[in-house]
């Protein structure tokens, strides 16, 4: 994932005097005694020195280090606790440490950590079912890959050879991720990679997105502009004949850029792409597994609308294994039943990850995850419009079908004029970031939003406190920019 959360920040001086290292961060000295330093003192200086960061300048990278976890909360090095108000990359959905999963991981390990594909694995055969009945796409079948990028690169694979379309063009949206192999680079619009490859030549074109609060249709009403956003996919795919295209690879409600569908557009893009014969391809690694209140994401919109495949990962395995998926609906697995699969990972359906990935969803469905987010979900919403009520900083709030919901901040109500352009990050929202972590809890932000996915274990009394501390920190903020309008 690619927002910024409070751990990465400028101002990292790196000193050491007489019998004592230090390590200053932005927001705190970590002083550790020279004598029993160093292993700890060496790791530290160690990862800001030798670790190429994601998403970041090196030379700014200054995180603590987490040494453990439980439910919702991280700790540090230093003792201190500190309350996860992202799921990390949206991805912890079960919490921290989650026992259970633990527990498989370390009991697969005990049995057998590692077959390939050309064998079978007990918990990757289990998996695959679990996978197959919690989507309700029986007769269907599932590749496993290591994580989200793969797996959209693998349904666009699949989608062509199952199409008999090698070269069939690919619609994604504008301000998508999908990740950061070089075809989901070409997936994703993204405007910070979108120079490092030309779209085209993999074959994607990028639309626009079904954004309601800044619709590129002009309008302000959500139906519009989700009736808009799916007619000009028609339209694109009719310009050049539908038979040129394999697939549509989107996020079905929610994403990591803060846009959440209007209702009507899921539905109008499962239509339109059936009636024209191409593919729809649902991105699920951010919104599966309880984080839109459902299983997955469009099931929110009825059996009706599933599509013709989904990528999955992040809460697969709640993070604590790294693995993806590409589930194909049966129609899809029966015209590949007799082809070669041309295509392949070392470790596709890694036994170790897999246990994970069946201790989650036998956790998600134990502990009723899926309800429980659906129902703190409506809460946030509602918290979220209390706080809009009281500060003009905050444009809009949305999400909330479960435990994510994004809150848009700008200049200008009346405007939508935004805090900085996007996708930066304005310097009183940095720092609003630094006294959330300050005050323990860890909130994460992209441009001028605030995205709010805790771990859907986490407790009420924390979600209510975590957004009582945002609406203490949104005052000062506002204030930052009257200053910095007035002056
Ligand atoms: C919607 C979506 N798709 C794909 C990806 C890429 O997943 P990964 O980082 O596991 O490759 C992400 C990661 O943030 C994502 O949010």
């Amino acid at each position: 994932m690619d927002s910024i959360t409070p751990g990465t920040r400028p101002a990292r001086a790196l000193t050491r005097r007489r019998g004592t290292a230090y390590i200053r961060l932005h927001y705190k000295t970590l002083r550790f005694p020279a004598r029993q330093d160093d292993q700890q003192h060496r790791a530290m200086l160690a990862e800001a020195q030798t670790v190429l960061h994601t998403w970041c300048r090196q030379s700014e990278w200054a995180a603590p280090t987490i040494t453990g976890g439980r439910g919702a909360h991280l700790f540090t090095d230093d003792g201190r606790s500190i309350l996860d108000m992202s799921s990390l990359a949206e991805c912890s959905n079960l919490g921290h440490q989650h026992p259970q999963v633990i527990e498989a991981i370390r009991a697969q390990a005990a049995k057998l950590c590692f077959v390939t594909s050309a064998w079978g694995a007990e918990p990757r055969a289990r998996l695959a079912e679990l996978l197959l009945e919690k989507s309700d796409l029986s007769g269907g079948r599932v590749f496993f890959t290591l994580g989200g990028a793969d797996a959209n690169e693998h349904a666009v694979k699949f989608a062509r050879q199952a199409a008999a379309r090698p070269a069939g063009w690919v619609i994604t949206r504008d301000r998508s991720y999908h990740g950061a192999s070089y075809a989901a680079m070409a997936l994703s619009g993204d405007s910070r990679t979108a120079q490092q490859v030309d779209a085209a030549a993999y074959r994607v074109i990028h639309v626009p997105p079904p954004y309601a609060y800044r619709c590129p249709f002009k309008t302000r009403s959500a139906e519009d502009c989700g009736t808009a956003a799916a007619a000009r996919i028609a339209a694109t795919m009719d310009a050049q004949g539908a038979q040129q295209f394999a697939a549509v690879l989107m996020e079905p409600n929610a994403g990591t850029n803060g846009i959440v569908a209007p209702e009507n557009f899921w539905p109008a893009l499962r239509e339109l792409t059936r009636t024209r014969g191409v593919y729809l391809i649902a991105d699920e690694v951010m919104s599966g597994f309880g984080r839109c209140g459902e299983w997955f994401a469009w099931q929110r919109y009825g059996r009706e609308n599933a599509p013709d495949m989904m990528s999955l990962a992040k809460g697969l395995t709640g993070a604590h294994a790294p693995l993806g998926a590409v589930v194909v609906a049966a129609p899809v697995a029966r015209l590949l039943e007799e082809q070669a699969l041309l295509t392949g990972l070392t470790y596709s359906g890694h036994p170790l990850s897999c246990a994970a990935g069946v201790a989650a969803i036998e956790s998600y469905q134990r502990e009723g995850l899926i309800e429980r987010s659906r129902a703190l979900g409506a809460t946030l919403l509602r918290a979220l419009q209390e706080l809009q009520a009281q500060h003009t900083i905050i444009g809009d709030v949305r999400g909330g079908h479960g435990l994510f919901a994004v809150v848009e901040l700008v200049r200008n109500r009346d405007t939508r004029e935004p805090l900085a352009p996007w996708p930066q990050l304005h310097p009183g929202l940095r720092r609003l970031l630094k006294e959330a972590l300050d005050a323990g809890v860890s909130f994460a932000a992209r441009g001028n939003l605030i995205l709010l996915a805790p771990p859907l274990v986490i407790a009420e009394r924390e979600l209510a406190d975590a957004l009582n501390l945002l609406g203490r920190l949104l005052g000062p903020l506002a204030q930052t920019l009257r200053t910095e309008e007035s002056s």
